[in-house]
C-alpha cells in the first residue's frame, strides 16, 4: 500500500506476523525511466531478509515497464507485480485501472515485463464500471499465462465504498481452472486477518492466496497464525510502536521520509485503552522519534512496569 507498506513498516508487520509474501508500495514505471530513483522516493528499497518479496509497478508504456521490470530483477526482487486496479486520478491518467479499458496494453505491459525473466503477476479489479465486465477483463488476464492472478473484488467505480463481492469467488475460480489452471489466484477485499482469509480458503476451495489490506489498519497482527487479545494487548502494541520508531530512524536517511509521515500510523497502536485518544492527540503535536519515545514511556511509567526499552 502505497506510503504505507514501505521497508519501515514492512519490518514491523514481519515482526508482530509475517505474511507469506510481502508487495512493496507501487512504483511508476515511466517516472522511473525518466527521472530515476528520485521519481520512485524509496519505494523500492528493501533489506536482504525480506523474502520473498515482489516490486509492485505500474504504468501505460510497455517499453518503460520492460525497462523497469529489468531494474527490479537487478535489484533482487523475486517477482513484478503490475498494478492494474489502483483508481486515483494521478494513476488512471496512464495506468492503474485505466488498463482495464486498454486490454491491448495492459496485454503488451504483461508481456514486456516477463522479458525481465521474474514470474510476472496482476493486481487489479473486476472492473472499470460496472461489475459484469470482470468476465471478459479477468479472461484476458488469464489468457497471459501470469504466476498469480489477485483481484480486488470491486469495480474501480465502487472505490472502496461497497462490500467487496465475495459471492463471485467460485465464478472466478471456475474461470480460471478453465483458462489457465496453472495461474494462481489471490483475492482480495474486505478480509479482515489470516484467520478470516483461511476461512474463506476453506469455503472456496481453489483459492492460492489472501491479500489483505487496510485490515493491518486495524490490526498489526492481521498476518499472524493467530490473534491474541491479552490484557497485555497495550503494552505489546507500544513496543511494537517503539520498534517501529527504532525502524524509522535507522532506515531515515534512505527512505528519506519526513516525520509527519510517521504520524499516519499512531492510531494502529495507540486504540482501544483509556486514555488512548488523548495520547494520540499530544502525539500528533510531536516534531521527533524521541519525543514521541518520551510520551510513550511516560504512559508505561504511569502504569508501573517495566520501561519498554
Ligand atoms: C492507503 C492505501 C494505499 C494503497 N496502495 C496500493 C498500492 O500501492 N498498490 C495496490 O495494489 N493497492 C493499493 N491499495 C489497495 C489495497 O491493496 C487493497 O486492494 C484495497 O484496500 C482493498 O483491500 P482491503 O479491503 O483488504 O483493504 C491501497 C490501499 C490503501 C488504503
Amino acid at each position: 500500500m502505497e506510503a504505507v507498506t514501505d521497508v519501515v513498516f514492512r519490518h514491523v508487520v514481519a515482526r508482530a506476523g509475517a505474511p507469506d509474501l510481502f508487495f512493496t508500495e507501487f512504483a511508476n514505471a515511466t517516472g522511473w525511466v525518466h527521472a530515476g530513483d528520485k521519481a520512485i522516493r524509496g519505494r523500492l528499497i528493501k533489506t536482504d531478509d525480506e523474502q520473498p518479496i515482489v516490486a509492485q509497478i505500474w504504468g501505460g508504456e510497455p517499453g518503460d515497464m520492460e525497462a523497469f521490470a529489468k531494474h527490479c530483477a537487478e535489484l533482487g526482487f523475486d517477482g513484478i507485480d503490475i498494478n492494474m486496479g489502483c483508481p486515483a486520478k494521478s494513476a488512471i491518467k496512464s495506468g492503474g485501472s485505466a488498463l482495464i479499458l486498454k486490454p491491448e496494453i495492459a496485454v503488451a505491459a504483461i508481456a514486456a515485463a516477463k522479458t525481465a525473466g521474474l514470474p510476472v503477476s496482476v493486481k487489479t479489479r473486476l472492473g472499470y464500471t460496472r461489475i459484469d465486465e470482470w468476465k471478459k477483463w479477468i479472461a484476458t488476464l488469464l489468457q497471459q499465462d501470469i504466476a498469480n492472478l489477485t483481484i480486488h473484488l470491486r469495480t474501480k467505480k465502487e472505490m472502496s465504498k461497497v462490500p467487496a463481492h465475495h459471492e463471485l469467488i467460485p465464478d472466478i475460480i471456475r474461470l480460471r481452472d478453465e483458462l489457465a489452471p496453472q495461474t494462481l489466484l489471490t483475492i482480495n477485499g474486505d478480509i479482515s486477518d489470516r484467520t478470516h482469509g483461511l476461512k474463506l480458503v476453506h469455503q472456496f476451495p481453489g483459492i492460492d492466496g489472501i491479500m489483505i489490506g487496510r485490515g493491518i489498519f486495524q490490526n498489526p497482527f492481521a498476518f499472524a497464525p493467530h490473534t491474541t487479545h491479552t490484557t497485555e494487548h497495550k503494552q505489546v502494541l507500544l513496543a511494537l510502536l517503539m520498534h517501529h520508531l527504532d525502524l524509522y530512524d535507522n532506515h531515515a536517511e534512505q527512505t528519506a521520509r519526513p516525520f509527519e509521515t510517521l504520524k499516519r500510523f499512531f492510531k494502529i497502536y495507540i486504540r482501544d485503552f483509556d486514555g488512548a485518544s488523548d495520547l494520540r492527540e499530544q502525539l500528533m503535536h510531536t516534531t521527533s522519534t524521541d519525543e514521541v519515545r518520551e510520551l510513550i514511556r511516560a504512559v508505561d511509567a504511569d502504569a508501573g512496569r517495566q520501561p519498554l526499552v
